[in-house]
């Protein structure tokens, strides 16, 4: 324990991670002269300074070096395996359906993924103006209401020749079948889902082999083809040789179908591929994860006798975790009970902020201090100010605490990791536990190569009180008091510098 009081944070993240507390501290984020950058070009100490905490940072360029870093180890795996067919990266837009998120990847050339007859609305408008080319496929999973099979037909009939209906049930395909346009299908295997025994509730997807066998069949007696088979393991697969080892007898299964099935050409592996957003300690190896499964589908495809497939895979986490993150600020630190840790209570709701945390089992954030690394760290535990909630707390108690500075009130902490999923399962735009409003939000994106930036001021209380059906309130809720933390000389001396708000707004990218 005493030991630990007078480790710094800086000393802590050597001692723990081996990371020295200058330059690369994950794959998106780096610390340069004592200040965060997000993904090395958005100084976040600068807009904590700029804006006040809590924000929202959402940095749109992030899934760009995504996308390309996936295509260049994709490429990297095809050339050292040989591997014949095409690599196909796709969007599951689930994980943020947000338009600059969802057009941003369109514009790094991603494919689609669709989950629900909305998605494909928005696909279908994109479509229509030419933000989604016509050479991207459509990959439609999930079950499939009326609404969403009228979607799909809807696109079709649009000219999409690109979407793919991925059949998770056969009463889908006889509601498809007399589409007057010829459509492509795909189908789920089922088995996929819940091969491992580690991801119950996937199994729930997809059709059964001899399902297969019978979509297979009534396919080839139509004007329709079957062209695409999907089998998904799961998700934030860390372990890549288990992720192998799952994805085999899949594998096997595409070969056994396509030697009847000849229109048969993709195999798409799903979800599943892992984020550096959750953990410090995080490792995978995507380039050697491609090529591993390249070169083994190659050879089984060879023992089938069947040429190997284009490879989908349909990134969602992997995608969009890492673009955004949250600035909030330790507003009070609350005494623990009796050998735990203390509190500190932030000005936001961790439950609201990050869902995950109460419905994933071991979820974690990769949290960072923006200031005071060379302070003493201490145990704590975060909890939202916002809420009242006993659950509103991060981590867990189940699991350790976190080590930050023991600075209390005014530091204001990272948390990363949070572009995936986490708003599109709490909702944009709401009414949330204990009225706590969403944050302002600093998008910045990027435009022929220049940085620009977009603010969207916190939500406002009135208009959720709106939403719960309230008349306007007389009595307007207090606005919050403007504090903003300490920053370091250099910062505070460069902000001085700026000319004006707008440029400021461009200029704190560099
Ligand atoms: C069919 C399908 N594809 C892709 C994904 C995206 O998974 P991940 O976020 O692990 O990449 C999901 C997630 O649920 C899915 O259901």
């Amino acid at each position: 324990m005493v030991q630990l009081k007078q480790q710094t944070y800086t000393t802590y993240l050597q001692n723990q991670f081996d990371l020295d507390g200058d330059g690369a501290l994950t794959s998106f984020m780096t610390r340069q002269r004592g200040e965060l950058m997000l993904g090395g070009r958005v100084n976040l100490n600068v807009l904590a300074q700029q804006y006040g905490a809590p924000l929202e940072v959402v940095y749109t360029p992030q899934i760009t070096t995504q996308v390309s870093r996936m295509q260049a180890w994709a490429a990297q795996a095809r050339a050292s395996s040989a591997y014949p067919g095409r690599f196909l990266y796709a969007y599951a837009t689930k994980a943020n359906f947000a338009a600059e998120a969802v057009e941003t990847a369109l514009r790094a050339g991603v494919h689609y993924e669709t989950s629900a007859a909305a998605d494909v609305t928005i696909a279908r408008s994109l479509y229509r103006q030419g933000l989604l080319p016509t050479d991207r496929l459509i990959c439609c999973n999930g079950s499939k209401e009326p609404n969403y099979l009228e979607a799909i037909r809807g696109l079709r009939l649009d000219g999409c020749t690109n979407v793919i209906p991925v059949l998770d049930d056969l009463a889908e395909l006889e509601a498809l079948l007399d589409t007057s346009a010829p459509l492509r299908f795909g189908v789920r295997e089922r088995a996929a889902g819940n091969r491992d025994g580690r991801h119950p509730g996937n199994d729930r997807f997809g059709l059964t082999s001899a399902e297969i066998e019978v979509a297979a069949e009534r396919i080839a007696n139509s004007q329709h083809d079957l062209v695409l088979y999907h089998a998904m393991v799961g998700s934030q697969i860390e372990d890549e040789a288990h992720f192998l080892a799952t994805l085999r007898e899949s594998v096997a299964g595409y070969c056994r179908l396509r030697r009847r099935v000849p229109s048969l050409r993709y195999f798409n592996f799903g979800g599943g591929i892992p984020t550096a957003g959750y953990r410090l300690d995080f490792a995978f190896d995507y380039a050697g994860f491609l090529t591993r499964l390249m070169h083994e589908i190659k050879a089984t495809c060879a023992a089938y006798d069947v040429p190997p497939p284009d490879l989908i895979g349909e990134f969602g986490r992997y995608t969009v975790a890492t673009h955004s993150v949250y600035l909030l600020e330790v507003g009070a630190v609350k005494a623990g009970q009796p050998g735990e840790p203390d509190w500190y209570l932030i000005n936001g709701s961790m439950m609201v902020t990050l869902p995950d945390a109460l419905l994933v089992e071991g979820q974690e954030f990769v949290i960072f201090p923006l200031t005071d690394w060379d302070r003493p760290v201490r145990p704590v535990r975060l909890a939202g100010r916002r809420t009242c909630d006993s659950d509103d707390v991060y981590p867990r108690p189940d699991a350790p605490p976190l080590m930050l500075p023991d600075t209390g009130a005014g530091l204001v902490l990272a948390i990363c990791g949070v572009g995936a999923y986490q708003q599109m399962i709490s909702g944009r735009g709401g009414a949330h536990h204990c009225l706590s409003p969403e944050p302002g939000r600093v998008i910045i994106s990027e435009l022929d190569g220049r940085l620009q930036t977009r603010y969207v001021p916190q939500q406002d209380q009135a208009s959720i009180m709106e939403l719960l059906g309230y008349q306007p309130q007389r009595f307007p809720v207090p606005l919050e008091i403007e504090r903003r933390t300490p920053v370091p000389v250099m910062a505070r001396r460069r902000l001085a510098q700026r000319p004006s708000r707008q440029a400021r707004a461009s200029a704190q990218m560099e």
